[in-house]
């Protein structure tokens, strides 16, 4: 028998994109860490656990292509074109290099300013209307901060127009959903890159005349190993993923967030009795401030676990790899569950439960077992914005929770959907309500 048919065959219950976690969870308990699904064109490859995910992200990464999974199959390549998550080996490692810098805890402090005052602006605006859907609402402000702080884009007007367009460039996989990578929605999409190549070259020039320490500026100024400065076609891609990348995921988490805080009242008051031992009567939290607000971070990484952004990584098999008594064949197209492998029974502790304590000594479920937690992925191509986006929610929840209660409107239908969108699929609506 060929090897490749050993790997069973499982089968996703119908709605199981509106339960992933849960599901996939259920599929490890009945075929093992691996198993393949049919979808409506393809085979696909799914891997579940710690054990799987140390084997894709670290010690036979070489064999799964990023390019293949995130450039191709999810189609991100042709979306927004060459950005990190498009690119493999020696490229990556070259591309990543540049833009780390962009990335390095000293430039924190300046990116915090910018999130202090979109975020003090955003608050006052949610707190004057009285209640909005935090998903929305979100989604804005963290647009703005990646557009600010990554692009360099004017606060306001500026803002707002890339807003707009990349709506439409998110908009976009929509569209692949109903018509597919039709001539039309070629067209659409060269319409649509023509537009932001309008608005971003010129960007790219002011920093060749002047250059400027925002994430933009920083890879103009950067050379390739040839000692080549990227082109203007490879700016613009890594611009796209960025601000792609920089905003949705952070968005989700979010509102999910706030909510689970919302609805964890005792957790709750831990956390604001943190607040105030670490800042006293300090207004605005300082990047250190932050990283030290452990009962905070727990909540988050709890967050991450139950409702990561993203659910699977895309990979395309490079070259046959034994796992589990199983070869995973070359040419494959699989997919590491990084929600499937947060709902593992035998990792976490009752893994419906909101319950952050378990990331804290002496449970530390995470450290625990490596490549447990990968909301983020992990290995060498971790996200890169990692420190971006937990610095930016934690300011946000330490605004927000200091001065207000927050109160989920009653008879909404909360569930995530990871669906060609990831995210809450009615909203969130919260209620802020002013502390006494
Ligand atoms: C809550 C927020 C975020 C989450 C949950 C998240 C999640 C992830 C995950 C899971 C991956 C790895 C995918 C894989 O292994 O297949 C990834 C990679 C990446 N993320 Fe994030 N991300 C977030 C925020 C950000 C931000 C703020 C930025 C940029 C400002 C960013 C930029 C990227 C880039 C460029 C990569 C590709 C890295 C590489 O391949 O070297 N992400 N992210």
């Amino acid at each position: 028998m060929n090897q490749e048919t050993t790997i069973p065959l499982g089968r996703l219950p119908k709605d199981y994109r509106m339960d992933m976690g849960p599901a996939m969870a259920r599929c490890y308990e009945e075929y093992g860490p691996i198993f393949r699904v049919a979808g409506l064109v393809d085979e696909y490859i799914f891997v579940v656990g710690p054990e799987a995910n140390r084997l894709v992200l670290h010690t036979h990464r070489e064999a799964f292509s990023t390019a293949i999974g995130w450039g191709e199959i999810q189609g991100l390549g042709e979306q927004l074109g060459n950005g990190l998550l498009s690119m493999d080996g020696a490229v990556h490692a070259d591309h990543r290099r540049m833009m780390n810098p962009a990335f390095a805890v000293s430039q924190f402090g300046e990116y915090l300013k910018v999130m202090h005052r979109n975020i003090d602006a955003c608050v006052a605006d949610w707190a004057a209307r009285g209640s909005v859907d935090i998903y929305e609402e979100a989604r804005k402000l963290t647009f703005a901060i990646a557009a600010e702080t990554l692009a360099g884009l004017a606060p306001g007007s500026e803002v707002e127009q890339f807003a707009v367009m990349y709506a439409q460039l998110l908009d976009l996989r929509h569209v692949v959903a109903v018509q597919g990578r039709d001539a039309a929605w070629r067209l659409r999409r060269d319409t649509l890159w023509d537009r932001l190549r309008g608005l971003l070259l010129p960007k790219i020039q002011e920093r060749r005349d002047h250059p400027r320490n925002d994430a933009l500026g920083l890879l103009v100024a950067a050379q390739d190993r040839d000692g080549q400065a990227l082109s203007d076609e490879q700016l613009i891609g890594h611009m796209n993923t960025l601000l792609v990348a920089g905003h949705e995921t952070s968005t989700s988490l979010i509102a999910w967030f706030l909510y689970l805080l919302s609805q964890h009242p005792d957790y709750l008051a831990r956390v604001r009795e943190e607040q105030e031992l670490v800042l006293g009567g300090r207004q605005q939290a300082s990047a250190e401030d932050l990283q030290r607000m452990k009962v905070l971070g727990y909540a988050l990484s709890e967050t991450e676990r139950m409702y990561p952004p993203i659910p699977n990584g895309a990979r395309g098999v490079l070259a046959d790899v034994p796992f589990r008594g199983h070869i995973i064949p070359s040419g494959a197209k699989l997919f590491y569950s990084i929600v499937g492998s947060h709902y593992l029974k035998e990792v976490w502790s009752e893994p419906d439960k909101f319950d952050p304590d378990r990331f804290g000594p002496p449970r530390e479920e995470d450290t625990r077992t490596p490549y447990a937690l990968v909301g983020f992925g992990g290995g060498p191509r971790t996200c890169i914005g990692i420190n971006f986006a937990k610095l930016e929610i934690k300011a946000l929840a330490t605004r927000l929770l200091r001065h207000y209660d927050l109160e989920a409107l009653p008879g909404q239908d909360i569930r995530q959907s990871y669906d060609v969108s990831v995210a809450p699929i009615h909203g969130i609506k919260l209620r802020l309500t002013l502390r006494a």
